[in-house]
C-alpha cells in the first residue's frame, strides 16, 4: 500500500462529496425494511460513481457496498473495497448536515486503508494501515480519557424495537456517568469522533460492515480500540454490535453495560 494509493482514493471520496452537495430539493426518498429506514437517489448515485472511479483505480477489486446489489458481505481474498455511499442518510434526508461517504480497502480481510468524508463540514478522516489517521492533514491521537471527561454517543437505531429499548436501557447507564449522551445518526462519523476526541466513546448495537469498516480503521490507528458488546475482539463481520473508546472508556463501558444488557 502507498501514500499515493490512499491520497488518490481521498481524490475520489472528495469527488462523490460534490455529488451529496449538489443534491436537489426532490432526493427521491424510498422506505426500505423496518421502521425509520430509508434510501435516496443519491446513495445509489454516489455508490454507482465510487464503484467505477475506484473500479478504474484497482480494477482486480470486489466490492462490498450498502445499495444496488453489493450488500453481499462478501470480503474477497484479494483487494475489497467496503462502501457506503451516505452513512447518515436520515440525516441527509432532514438535511442535518452530519453524513460521511465512507471508503475502506481491506486486503485479505485485514483493512489497509480507511476513509471518511462529511462534505457539509468539509473534514475528511483518513488512515492507512501503520502509518496513523488524519483530520484534513492533521495527525489524530486519542486521549486515554475516562467516560466522565467526554460526551458518549449512543446510535439509537429506531429500525428494530427491541433494539431501540437496548439502547435506551444503555444511555440511562451511561449517562449517569459521562459528561452527556448524544446520537449523531452516522455510525462512521460517531467511531472517526471518537478518533479525534470530540467523543469518549461510540456505541451501537447493530451495525453492517460498511457502517464501521474505514472509521476502525481510522480510530486504531489514532490509538483507541474496538469491540463488540461483550469485550470480544472484532474481525469485519456481516452484522455485529461495536464499542469504540478510549482504553479506559472501553473497560469502563463494558462494565457498566453488562449488567443491563446480560443480566443472568
Ligand atoms: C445508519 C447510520 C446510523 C446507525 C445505523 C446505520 P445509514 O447508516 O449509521 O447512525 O444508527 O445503524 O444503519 O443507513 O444511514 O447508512
Ligand atoms: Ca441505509
Ligand atoms: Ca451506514
Ligand atoms: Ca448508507
Amino acid at each position: 500500500m502507498s501514500d499515493q494509493l490512499l491520497d488518490q482514493i481521498c481524490e475520489i471520496v472528495r469527488q462523490a462529496g460534490s455529488i451529496v452537495l449538489s443534491a436537489s430539493a426532490d432526493k427521491e426518498i424510498k422506505a426500505k425494511e423496518g421502521a425509520a429506514n430509508y434510501v435516496t437517489k443519491y446513495d445509489s448515485k454516489v455508490q454507482k460513481y465510487l464503484v467505477a472511479e475506484l473500479t478504474r483505480l484497482l480494477p482486480e477489486a470486489t466490492f462490498v457496498g450498502e445499495e444496488d446489489g453489493f450488500s453481499s458481505h462478501k470480503i474477497s481474498s484479494g483487494y475489497t473495497f467496503i462502501i457506503d455511499p451516505i452513512d447518515g442518510t436520515t440525516n441527509f434526508i432532514c438535511e442535518f448536515m452530519c453524513s460521511g461517504i465512507c471508503v475502506g480497502l481491506a486486503i485479505h480481510g485485514t483493512m489497509e486503508i480507511g476513509v471518511v468524508y462529511n462534505p457539509f463540514r468539509d473534514e475528511l478522516f483518513c488512515a492507512r494501515r501503520g502509518q496513523g489517521s488524519y483530520l484534513n492533514g492533521s495527525p489524530l491521537h486519542v486521549h486515554n480519557r475516562p467516560l466522565n471527561e467526554g460526551v458518549v454517543n449512543i446510535d439509537i437505531a429506531p429500525y428494530n424495537p427491541e433494539l431501540r429499548e437496548r439502547a435506551f436501557a444503555v444511555s440511562t447507564a451511561i449517562s449517569y456517568h459521562s459528561m452527556d449522551i448524544r446520537d449523531i445518526g452516522s455510525a462512521a462519523l460517531g467511531i472517526c469522533y471518537v478518533a479525534c476526541n470530540r467523543c469518549v466513546a461510540y456505541i451501537s448495537h447493530l451495525l453492517s460492515t460498511w457502517d464501521y469498516a474505514a472509521a476502525s480503521l481510522i480510530l486504531t490507528e489514532a490509538g483507541g480500540v474496538f469491540t463488540d458488546l461483550q469485550g470480544h475482539a472484532l474481525p469485519l463481520k456481516a452484522k455485529t454490535s461495536l464499542l469504540a473508546s478510549t482504553e479506559t472508556g472501553l473497560q469502563q463501558t463494558l462494565d457498566l453495560i453488562h449488567p443491563v444488557l446480560f443480566p443472568n
